[in-house]
């Protein structure tokens, strides 16, 4: 990588900048009409991640839109429940559907050892990409936490109250921490062939979080993404590679969060930018947290809402600029370059 360029890096790096490097959470995606696009070609959402060629177009298409600072690979979170048998497919306006989801504690038992090169796409996918790219820009390699895997696959697809999955670890609670350690070793195994196919970052969606209580989350999700940061940092392979975790709404103290071997936090919408600053104090860079919506105002209230967060973080060590969660559908693509340029403006 160019030493110039390296603001995303420098950040990672917990250095002051005047300008953050900025990306955001699904920038590639439907509200992109040269997404769309390509999307119109696929009838099933998961072949389309399959095919390396068009997912490495796809990571490019936002950053020569915006010239974001880093990209990422193009691909979804349920891979791995894939991977493992429980057929994954994605139905138009429902999202996620599971045609073998998890049940029963025998379901567990019945599950197919994970092997990672079953997903040598993404793999794939991630060596051409980082052919194509830019070496100045970053790529970012990802994959859900262990719990938020988990409850996709209990539940069967998405739902608003997840009510199967939470009463499985109510009344499954042995054979639930059997599948989080499953599901911990295939992210580790995942991220690193990740890491070794060019990925420079890696990024882990906890989007389930909220589900948890504060001492659930301790429990069911935050232990096994501890386990899954301490093996990357103790494998000579992965253990360079910045780590960055998302967890959308937790319920436990966001001290919780100063996590050895995590580079980075990034901050869901629903949280004060100087009670993460107070609390983190520079222990890690940290990420976001700019409402999605704040993308629907007109030009003048977003570039107002990004330069009040801007000045906010202008003095921590460590800040890159993000949505609070993963922009949707329904934003006019412009609204973004105004906010890519807003930040531009504001360090130079
Ligand atoms: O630039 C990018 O970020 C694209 C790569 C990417 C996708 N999904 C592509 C995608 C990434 C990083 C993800 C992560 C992901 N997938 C998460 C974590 C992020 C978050 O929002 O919390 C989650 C929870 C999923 C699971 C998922 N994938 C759902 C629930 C859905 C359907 C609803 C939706 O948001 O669209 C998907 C499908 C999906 N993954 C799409 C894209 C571009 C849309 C599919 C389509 O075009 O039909």
């Amino acid at each position: 990588m160019n030493e110039l360029d390296r603001n995303f890096i420098n950040a990672l790096n917990r250095k002051v900048q005047k300008t953050p490097p900025v990306w955001i959470m699904r920038q590639a995606g439907r509200y992109l009409p040269e997404y769309r696009k390509v999307r119109s070609n696929f009838k099933n959402f998961l072949d389309m991640c399959k095919t390396p060629e068009v997912c490495c177009e796809l990571v490019l298409q936002p950053i020569q839109r915006y010239d974001f600072d880093a990209a990422i690979i193009f691909s979804d979170i349920l891979t791995i429940p894939d991977a493992l048998g429980l057929g994954v497919s994605f139905v138009e306006g429902k999202g996620p559907i599971f045609s073998n989801p998890i049940r029963r504690p025998e379901d567990i038992s019945n599950i197919a050892d994970f092997n990672p090169e079953s997903l040598d796409y993404v793999y794939t996918t991630a060596e051409l990409t980082r052919k194509e790219l830019d070496t100045s820009i970053p790529l970012i390699g990802f994959s859900g936490s262990p719990w938020t895997l988990a409850a996709y696959s209990i539940e069967g697809s998405s739902s608003k109250n997840f009510d199967l999955t939470k009463s499985f670890i109510e009344n499954h609670s042995l054979d639930a921490h059997r599948f989080l350690e499953i599901l911990t070793d295939a992210c580790f195994e995942y991220l690193k062939r990740q890491i070794i196919s060019g990925v420079d970052v890696i990024q882990i969606f906890d989007s389930w979080a909220n589900l948890l209580s504060d001492q659930q989350y301790l429990e069911y999700s935050l232990k096994y993404i501890k386990k899954l940061l301490d093996k990357l940092s103790k494998d000579p392979i992965t253990c360079k590679t910045p780590t960055i975790l998302f967890a959308r709404e937790p319920k436990c103290n966001l001290n919780e969060f100063k996590l050895n071997n995590l580079s980075c936090y990034g901050m869901y919408t629903s949280i004060y930018p100087s009670n993460a600053i107070n609390i983190f104090e520079g222990s890690h860079a940290l990420q976001g947290n700019l409402d999605p919506k704040i993308l629907l105002d007109e030009d003048a209230i977003i570039k107002e809402t990004v330069l009040k967060l801007l000045s906010k973080f202008k003095n921590y060590p460590g800040y890159i600029f993000n949505l609070g969660h993963g922009i949707t559908p329904d934003i006019n693509p412009d609204k973004v370059k105004v906010l890519v340029d807003a930040i531009r403006e504001f360090g130079s």
